[in-house]
């Protein structure tokens, strides 16, 4: 069980803060950003976001088992859910307007180490004044459930995709008959990849721990790979965690983790160019963001980033603060 905590984002010691050499900042004009929300208590932690309509999100904290819907033009946060008999709640994604899929299961912040065999998947849906929160099924078998995205809508059925990057794997679960099976398994290519998301036949694919984001093309029936396993960057200066992709695919936004940034990777050409768009190394703009999601806002697109606060690599060995959620207007 190698670095097996590495996995949630929860990473990892200070010795592993390393430099991103092609991360090359300045490189854009400074986008402009502002704080959310954030958090009151310090140890909090998000772990995952997901968008609604109007400009408002949902939250998963890893620090307790809740989730939190925050509207973005008040600045404003609700409690609606907490899952029981966990410590952490982990990926979300989306599956309808104000229906949301959650991961949660037991997560020690002490040790960072996932509890296997903990982990089950909900359903959380908002409505006017009430929050249904449904079990959709326990998954026994899997060693740390992480990143959750849509895979695809099939005879009334919403079927999504879970990374388990203790087991190099991704399940696709079934969200109406709780259905579930591992679609896709590989020891090299998915080696602790955490986070996962869909784009135009392509899943790509996240590894905190070792340092790589790839993809791989899937195939629409059952998310079986299709082609090879390409890598696009791996162990090039950058500590990938959460990420989104344009809408055109061209790019890849991309949390970095103890690196207290957001670079944007180009997928364009080969040479899969990172640069640094907001925060820093050294800065406190967003001390541990642990993931980031696209969201359109009239003519302008802005990248919503949830924070641990710092909590495992606190900013120049010292800083750490309550978890925010910050916009940036790219
Ligand atoms: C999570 O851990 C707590 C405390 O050890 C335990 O009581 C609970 O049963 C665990 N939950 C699951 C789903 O295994
Ligand atoms: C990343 O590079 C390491 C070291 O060269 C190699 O062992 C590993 O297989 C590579 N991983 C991927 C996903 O390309
Ligand atoms: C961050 O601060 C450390 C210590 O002062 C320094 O060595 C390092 O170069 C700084 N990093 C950046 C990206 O400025």
């Amino acid at each position: 069980m190698r670095n097996i905590f590495v996995y949630i984002g929860l990473v990892a010691s200070i010795a592993n803060v390393i430099t991103a050499k092609r991360a090359v900042p300045g490189n854009i004009v400074a986008p402009s950003a502002h704080t959310v929300y954030q958090f009151p208590d310090h140890g909090s932690w998000i772990a995952n976001i997901a968008g609604r309509r109007n400009s408002g999100l949902v939250v998963t904290r890893a620090d307790v088992p809740e989730a939190w819907a925050i509207d973005a033009h008040s600045g404003t946060a609700e409690h609606i859910a907490t899952i029981p008999d966990v410590s952490s709640l982990v990926g979300i994604t989306a599956i309808d307007d104000d229906t949301f899929v959650v991961v949660a299961g037991n997560l020690s912040l002490e040790t960072l180490e996932p509890q296997p065999g903990s982990f089950s998947v909900w359903k959380v849906k908002l409505g006017y004044n009430t929050v249904d929160v449904n079990l959709i099924t326990a998954i026994p078998e899997a060693k740390f459930l992480h990143g959750v995205t849509v895979f695809r809508r099939h005879k009334g059925c919403t079927e999504v995709l879970i990374a388990d990057p203790a087991q190099s794997a991704v399940y696709r679960l079934n969200t109406n008959t709780a259905k579930y099976s591992i679609a896709l398994q590989d020891n090299v290519h998915l080696a602790g990849a955490n986070n996962i998301q869909l784009h135009k036949g392509y899943l790509y694919y996240a590894s905190t721990p070792n340092k790589f984001f790839g993809r791989v093309r899937v195939s629409w029936h059952d998310a079986s790979a299709r082609g090879d396993f390409q890598t696009i960057f791996n162990n090039s200066g950058v500590v990938p965690d959460g990420f989104a992709l344009s809408r055109d695919g061209r790019a890849a936004y991309m949390a970095t983790l103890q690196q207290n940034s957001v670079v944007r990777v180009d997928l364009n050409n080969d040479r899969h160019g990172i640069v640094t768009i907001y925060g820093g190394e050294n800065s406190t703009d967003i001390p541990g963001p642990t993931t980031v999601i696209l969201q359109r806002e009239g003519r302008r697109n802005t990248l919503y980033v949830p924070t641990n606060g710092g909590l495992v690599a606190p900013v120049k060995g010292t800083y750490t603060e309550p978890a925010k959620v910050v916009a940036i207007k790219i």
